[in-house]
């Protein structure tokens, strides 16, 4: 009998153990792993480097409150900046990159009212509950908290019409992950920001799935041609550590002096470690170009194999971030028992999207292996 809240629908199996792309379970059975643990081992598991950084940094010292100076968290705060002019705050999780983007668009702007998608996701606490466009989330939870409205993703009419003199800030996915894997259309989002820029609403992008290499360069944001007013981050981050970030553009200090916000692990020195070292691996123009060649060939492979089978309705994505859309919600929950029983591990988004976010370290051949493993459980599903 478990002594778990039952807040997570749980499959029966237990992993174990971890090696580059593969997970192992009690049993001993291995998985190729197209879930990177829902995009967050973007470096696999078991990764040389960073298991010796942790363990080099464990050695030396955990934890030393935000009272005190942190080069660690200097120095990451620097390679997330890049050349761009951010400045970093440090959390635990993606909710808290969110809450904490929340309330600095809320105090420097001084207006109060947040602009978010339907079918978006921004977390589970209660203002990125609040941000979150889903209804089913919000469910038994009510109130939220005022001021978010919710409008629809790649159009413009009902942002326009919300886009007011109170609107603190315009929140979104670039590609909306947990939605349903819906990439953003670029002139909407050029339009978008022009939009917020001459009415003094701020841009934040939430980052937390799309960010850390996920969809071939470091941030979505670049491929975009945008730079946001605010960046949040987490998942890919800390490879597995709990680590989460705000970036928000240098102008926007003052709003956050000390008492304004904070949080006593955020920027741990085990965490700050752990993702400098992540960052220094993924922030690599050789791994990001290697990463949008692998997720072309990816989605080219399985357009090839699937686009002409009744069950598939669409097929889409950017770098290692790949949705296919099924015609019923059930068939991806078939695929997935299917695909887990022949050792490949999947993901479901939206309500009917088969979800695929491998770790950026999969090679070519283990892509295309368990791609065509995909296929063969999704045309044996249109057999039946
Ligand atoms: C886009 C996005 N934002 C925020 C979150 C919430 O992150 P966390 O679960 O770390 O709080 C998620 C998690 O799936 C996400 O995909």
């Amino acid at each position: 009998m478990t002594k778990l809240f039952p807040n997570y629908s749980r499959r029966a199996v237990e992993f174990v153990a971890g090696e580059q792309n593969y997970l192992i379970d009690s049993d001993g059975k291995k998985y190729l792993d197209f879930t990177s643990g829902i995009g967050v081992m973007n470096l696999g598991y078991n990764h040389p480097q960073l298991n010796q950084v942790l363990e080099e940094q464990a050695s030396k010292i955990w934890h030393t409150p935000n009272l005190y100076e942190n080069s660690l968290q200097e120095t990451l705060a620097k390679q997330l900046a890049g050349d761009q002019d951010y400045l970093a705050y440090f959390c635990n999780s993606g909710a808290e990159a969110n809450e904490a983007a929340i309330k600095l668009a809320r105090k420097t702007t001084g207006k109060s009212k947040i602009i978010t998608f339907e079918q978006s996701f921004h977390g589970r606490t209660f203002g990125a509950m609040s941000a979150t466009g889903q209804a089913s989330i919000h469910e038994g939870f009510y109130p939220l908290l005022p001021e978010f409205v919710y409008v629809p993703y790649n159009s413009l009419d009902e942002l326009k019409r919300e886009l007011d003199g109170n609107t603190a800030a315009v929140m979104l996915e670039l590609v909306q992950g947990e939605g349903g894997v819906i990439p953003a259309d670029k002139d909407w989002i050029q339009e978008l920001v022009a939009l917020c820029e001459s009415n003094g609403t701020l841009v934040i992008v939430d980052e937390v799935q799309t960010g850390i290499g996920r969809t071939g360069t470091f941030y979505a944001s670049e491929a975009y041609g945008i730079e946001p007013d605010i960046i949040t981050l987490a998942k890919g981050l800390g490879n597995g550590f709990p680590v989460g970030a705000m970036l928000g553009k240098s102008k926007y200090a003052g709003a956050f002096q000390p008492g304004s916000h904070g949080s006593t692990f955020g920027g741990n020195k085990l965490g700050m470690a752990v993702a400098g070292k992540v960052t220094e691996l993924i922030r690599q123009r050789d791994f990001l170009n290697e990463t949008a060649k692998k997720g072309a060939a990816a989605l080219s492979q399985l357009k090839d194999n699937l686009s002409e089978l009744p069950i598939v309705v669409d097929i889409r994505g950017t770098g290692l971030m790949i949705g296919i859309e099924l015609s019923e919600s059930q068939l991806v929950g078939a695929a997935i028992d299917k695909l887990e029983e022949n050792g490949v591990i999947v993901l479901k988004a939206g309500s009917s999207v088969l979800r695929l976010l491998p770790p950026l370290t999969m090679n070519e051949t283990e892509l295309s292996e368990g791609i065509e493993k995909i296929c063969q459980v999704l045309e044996e599903l249109a057999d039946v």
